[in-house]
This record gives structure tokens, C-alpha cells and sequence, in this order.
């Protein structure tokens, strides 16, 4: 089957996050000099670490006006910021606390509190930085891919999923202890330009259902991600494309 336009294959994980740390740039670049400032939505879990450190190296970290870049997260686990399993720590420790972005850019989800609270609170942040819309475009939002199809924490069959008029949910997947906070599906279709960053071949299986949609299989969530007005582009490592 011939393989989407939008779908970019790398040999390893190492080549795709300088892609991904390219493409950040260059996005990022057309607000130089502009007063608008660059949004981005971060992805959570292992796979865009090595692009968060990509950018915070000499080959990229000049490239960014980082003063004019304010960075929200898809989602977050609900762990104080401290946590091994944070999205907020992976993030501080690989990118933010070794560039020039001012903390009032760096818009973190709280996850030590309530989570219901936590989402409202992020919620209305979200409403007071995108003032006037009815939904938030985000420049760039960057996801991941879970084995299960999950994206964000926007698992299969949860109300999340299901969400159409919330920006922002506290969610617990089904088995799990912990409950999570995550942006909504009509949010992160509203972005500017979306990539996933997929590597790995326990991924492969999923990677071709999302792409090649069979009518006998049931959605999962990342097919659910569809800009409505934006780009989507899917970052693979060759690991995960066997069945492409
Ligand atoms: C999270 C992410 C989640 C992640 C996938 C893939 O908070 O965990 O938002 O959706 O992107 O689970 O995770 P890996 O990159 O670790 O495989």
C-alpha cells in the first residue's frame, strides 16, 4: 500500500528527533520579528525527550527566540513536578531548565492537586492566553502514540475521547491507579500543525491501523486526531513500519 505523503520514515529515533527538532525551528522562525508569539503543546512520555534535549544544544538553541515561545503541555500525569513519571520533569530536566525561556512562558499542568480542579484551572489559563476564541489554536502541538492507540492521555473507549465541549479533562485509564489531565481531541484539532513522533516496532501494529483505517477494526484514538485546519505529519522511525 503506498505509504501517505504526510508520513516521514527515519532509519533511527536519533534521526527523527533532529527532524522533529528541525521542523520546531523552522516553524518557530516564522515569528521572528513578529508580535504574535509561538504556542506549542509538548508531548509527554519517552519519545520526544531526545528532542527537547536536541533543542536545548548549541545546534538549535540559537535558532529560537525563546522569549516570544510559550509552551503548554497535550497532558500531564497527576504526580507533583518532581515525579519520575511527570511529563513537566522530563520536560524541565531535557529542555526547559537549559534555555533562555522566561518561566511565565512555561505553562504547566499541576498535577499534584485535584485533578477535576487542576483541569478547570489549566483550562481557563488556556482561555486567558487564547482570549476570545471558542476553541485555542495552538502553532504547533507535538504527540505521541501509545501501543493501545492512546494519544495524550486519551485512551481507547474513555470519556475523554469522547469529550466535544471541554478544552481540558482529568481522566483515569481504565486499570490504572492514577488519574491523568489532558487537553481534548477538538483542542488539538484545531492546532496550526500537528507531528507524531512514533518509534519502535511494538508500535508497528498500531501505526498501520491508524494510518490504513479497516472498516472491521474499531477506531483508536489517534485516528481521531484530524486538524481542521492544519497540518499533520507523522515522524516514524523505520522500527514501527514493517506493515506500512
Ligand atoms: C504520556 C503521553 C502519551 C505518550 C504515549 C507514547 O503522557 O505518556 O502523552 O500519550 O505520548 O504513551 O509514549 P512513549 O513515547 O513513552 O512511547
Amino acid at each position: 500500500m503506498e505509504i501517505p505523503s504526510n508520513v516521514f520514515i527515519f532509519d533511527t529515533p536519533e534521526q527523527l528527533a533532529v527532524a522533529a527538532a528541525e521542523r520546531f525551528v523552522d516553524y518557530e522562525y516564522a515569528f521572528h520579528g513578529e508580535p504574535e508569539r509561538f504556542s506549542v503543546a509538548l508531548a509527554g512520555g519517552k519519545t520526544p525527550r531526545r528532542v527537547y534535549e536536541l533543542l536545548a544544544t548549541e545546534r538549535f538553541m540559537h535558532r529560537v527566540e525563546w522569549d516570544h515561545v510559550d509552551l503548554f503541555f497535550g497532558d500531564e500525569r497527576c504526580v507533583p513536578p518532581d515525579h519520575p513519571d511527570s511529563n513537566y520533569a522530563m520536560a524541565y530536566e531535557s529542555l526547559i531548565s537549559k534555555v533562555p525561556i522566561p518561566a511565565k512562558n512555561v505553562h504547566r499542568i499541576i498535577g499534584e492537586s485535584d485533578p477535576e480542579e487542576s483541569a478547570k484551572l489549566y483550562e481557563n489559563q488556556l482561555k486567558t492566553f487564547f482570549a476570545g476564541v471558542s476553541w485555542p489554536r495552538f502553532d504547533l502541538v507535538l504527540l505521541g502514540m501509545g501501543e493501545d492507540g492512546h494519544t495524550a492521555s486519551l485512551f481507547p473507549g474513555s470519556d475523554a475521547l469522547a469529550e466535544k465541549t471541554k478544552w481540558v479533562v482529568a481522566t483515569k485509564p481504565e486499570g490504572s491507579m492514577r488519574y491523568r489531565i489532558t487537553l481534548t481531541v477538538p483542542v488539538f484539532n484545531q492546532a496550526a500543525r500537528i507531528m507524531f513522533l512514533v518509534t519502535g516496532a511494538g508500535k508497528a501494529g498500531r501505526l498501520a491501523q491508524v494510518l490504513y483505517p479497516r472498516p472491521d477494526a474499531g477506531p483508536v484514538p489517534a485516528q481521531a486526531i484530524k486538524p481542521v485546519d492544519g497540518s499533520l505529519e507523522w515522524l516514524v522511525d523505520s522500527a514501527a513500519t514493517p506493515l506500512l
